[in-house]
């Protein structure tokens, strides 16, 4: 697929952990719905049946490779299906947090072939209008992670996982055209302001 064919516009949040997502995400939505913008808003894994199942794998066990990968791709087959692309339809301006390259980037560490994966994902699946990768040092993420949660980090959180999913986000982002990276080292304030930037750009000439 090659742009998401529609009268919206499909914005996408992804990146390594403890960036700040979650945050940003809501900030971006609140801000955008006050401008009088119809914004649907929503997160990979998804809270359907899919997702629930990975979500529950990280109490339960972890999944296998295949049985992961195959979870995520049909979380957002279902996903795309049923909201994004009515939303979109709709003429919304459409926010998901994580997307398809968080399955390169994550169950890239785990095995599978990057290159592939991103082809596929790509073949498949509506490409954003714009897609923001929010990009720290691993040493800040990891610190950020303890220091808000108050726990230890998961498995994706350890130092040469982080370093690893980070590498891999860099690398889509120098192939993908509608990628950009984006500092999240400096205050939330300001990384805000620089998504509503960066989002008011696209929505410009998206429309
Ligand atoms: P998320 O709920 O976004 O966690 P966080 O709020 O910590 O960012 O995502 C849960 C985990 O799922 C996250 O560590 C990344 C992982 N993930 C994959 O491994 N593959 C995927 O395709 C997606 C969408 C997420």
């Amino acid at each position: 697929m090659t742009s998401a064919s529609s009268r919206g516009v499909f914005i996408v949040i992804d990146g390594i952990d403890g960036a700040g997502k979650s945050t940003q995400v809501q900030r971006l939505c609140d801000s955008l719905r006050q401008q009088g913008y119809q914004v649907t808003q929503s997160r990979e894994p998804t809270d359907g049946r899919w997702g629930s199942m990975i979500r529950n794998s990280a109490t339960t066990g972890r999944l296998s490779l295949d049985e992961e990968l195959s979870a995520f791709v049909e979380d957002r087959r279902e996903h795309v299906a049923e909201l994004i692309q009515p939303a979109l339809a709709e003429g919304h301006v459409v926010v998901v947090d994580r997307y398809f390259y968080s399955t390169v980037a994550y169950q890239g560490i785990r095995g599978a072939d990057t290159e592939t994966l991103l082809k596929d994902m790509r073949a498949e699946f509506p490409i954003p209008d714009l897609t923001l990768f929010f990009d720290l040092p691993v040493d800040v993420a990891l610190q950020r992670i303890s220091e808000t949660r108050g726990d230890v980090p998961n498995e994706f959180e350890q130092e040469d996982s982080l370093t690893k999913i980070r590498k891999t986000f860099h690398r889509m982002a120098s192939e993908c055209d509608e990628v950009q990276l984006l500092d999240c080292t400096s205050s939330v304030d300001d990384v805000a302001t620089e998504i509503a930037a960066r989002v008011s750009k696209t929505l410009a000439t998206a429309s």
